[in-house]
C-alpha cells in the first residue's frame, strides 16, 4: 500500500568520526570470542518459533510489576471486556516501548561499526546489528498478533535522541548497552519467566540469549576504552551517563512514565483524567512497583553497576546522582551472571 503520509518518518543528526583500522590485528580475544559465538548463535525466526501457535490479546502477557497498575481500586470500577481490552493495549504499549528500543539499538550498532577503532570490536558489532535487526522483526510481529504499535513514549524518545545526537561512541555505548539495553534485558528476563503466552516466552528466550553478549562486549570494552579517553571527552561521558539515569529513573518514579500512555486509555475506553487522578494519588503515596520473587532488580542489579564498572561515577559526578536520589549500587553478581550467559560454553 502506497501512502503519502510521512509521519512516521523522522530525522536526527548523529555526528560521527568514521575509524579506519588497516592493521586488521586482534588485540582483544575475548571479543573475538564473542563475535565467534555470536555467529554460531544466529537464528531464525521464520524456522524457531511457530508464528501459527495462539496468541490471546486478553491473557496474561505481562508480569506482575509491568500489570501491577491493574491492581488499583480504580479497575475495579471496569467491565470485564474493558480490562480485557485495556490488558490487551497496555501489553501492545509496552511491548511498543521495547520495539522502538531495538530499532535505536539496531542504529546504534550500525553506528558502532564505523566508529569503533578495533577491527575486532567491528567484527562484533557488525554481528548485533545483526541480532537487532532480529529483535525488531519479532517484536513487530508479535506486538501486531496483540493490536497494534504504539508511538514511542516521549522520556524514551528523548533518551534516544541523546544517544544518537552524542559525538561520543563510548556514550553511544553506554547510554545502549549499559542503560537501555539493561532496562530491556531486565524486562525481557522478567517477562519471559511469568507471561502465559507461549510464543512470547520463546521469543524472549532467543533474544535475552542475543542480548546477555550485547551486555558482555559493554563489559570486556567500554571500561578500557573509558579510562583510554581524554579527560574532557571522559567528563563529557559521565555527564550523559549521569543525566541518562536521571531520565530512566524519573521514567520510573514520577508521572513521567505516563507521558503518552493516553492513547491505551483513550482506546480502552477509559476516561485519562479518572485514570491519571487516580495514579497521581499512588505516586504521591510512594509509587512501589512490585516484582515477582526472584525477579531481575533492572537498576541495582544491571543497570547502576553497569555505570560504576565503566569508571563512569568519579568523584565529581557522585553528589550529582546522590542529589537526584539514585543509589550507586555497584554490586555486579547479576550482570556477571548475564554475562557468563553471553560469553560462556565457547566450545568452537
Ligand atoms: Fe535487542
Ligand atoms: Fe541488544
Amino acid at each position: 500500500m502506497e501512502s503519502n503520509d510521512q509521519d512516521h518518518i523522522e530525522s536526527m543528526n548523529s555526528p560521527l568520526e568514521l575509524i579506519w583500522n588497516w592493521a586488521y590485528e586482534i588485540e582483544h580475544s575475548r571479543l573475538e570470542d564473542l563475535y565467534r559465538k555470536a555467529k554460531r548463535d544466529q537464528w531464525d525466526a521464520d524456522v524457531q518459533l511457530d508464528w501459527s501457535a495462539p496468541v490471546d490479546p486478553a491473557g496474561k502477557i505481562l508480569d506482575r510489576e509491568r500489570t501491577g497498575i491493574m491492581r488499583m481500586k480504580f479497575f475495579e470500577r471496569l467491565s470485564k471486556s474493558q480490562l480485557e481490552t485495556f490488558n490487551a493495549k497496555n501489553s501492545a504499549w509496552t511491548l511498543s516501548q521495547l520495539l522502538h528500543g531495538e530499532q535505536g539499538a539496531l542504529m546504534v550498532a550500525g553506528t558502532l561499526i564505523a566508529a569503533v577503532p578495533d577491527f575486532e570490536a567491528k567484527l562484533y558489532v557488525a554481528s548485533q546489528a545483526m541480532d537487532e535487526a532480529r529483535h525488531v522483526e519479532v517484536f513487530r510481529r508479535y506486538i501486531r498478533k496483540l493490536d497494534k504499535i504504539y508511538p514511542i513514549q516521549p522520556v524514551l524518545k528523548a533518551l534516544l535522541k541523546d544517544i544518537m545526537e552524542t559525538p561520543y561512541w563510548q556514550a553511544k555505548t553506554v547510554g545502549m548497552q549499559v542503560i537501555l539495553e539493561g532496562l530491556a534485558l531486565g524486562t525481557f528476563i522478567n517477562v519471559g519467566a511469568e507471561t502465559g503466552c507461549k510464543l512470547l516466552r520463546e521469543l524472549l528466550s532467543y533474544v535475552t540469549k542475543d542480548e546477555a553478549r550485547h551486555v558482555a562486549f559493554g563489559s570486556i570494552y567500554l571500561g578500557t576504552a573509558i579510562a583510554e579517553m581524554e579527560e574532557d571527552p571522559r567528563r563529557a561521558v559521565e555527564d550523559f551517563a549521569l543525566e541518562a539515569t536521571r531520565k530512566i529513573v524519573a521514567m520510573r518514579r514520577s508521572m513521567q512514565g505516563f507521558e503518552g500512555f493516553d492513547v491505551v486509555l483513550i482506546d480502552s475506553n477509559i476516561d485519562p483524567d479518572d485514570f491519571l487522578a487516580a495514579m497521581r494519588q499512588k505516586v504521591a503515596d510512594g509509587l512501589k512497583l512490585q516484582s515477582a520473587p526472584g525477579s531481575v532488580h533492572t537498576f541495582r542489579g544491571l543497570i547502576m553497576p553497569g555505570i560504576v564498572r565503566a569508571g563512569l561515577v568519579s568523584d565529581r559526578v557522585r553528589p550529582g546522582y546522590e542529589e537526584a536520589n539514585i543509589r550507586v549500587f555497584s554490586d555486579t553478581a547479576v550482570l556477571e551472571r548475564l554475562e557468563d550467559l553471553g560469553e560462556s560454553a565457547f566450545a568452537g
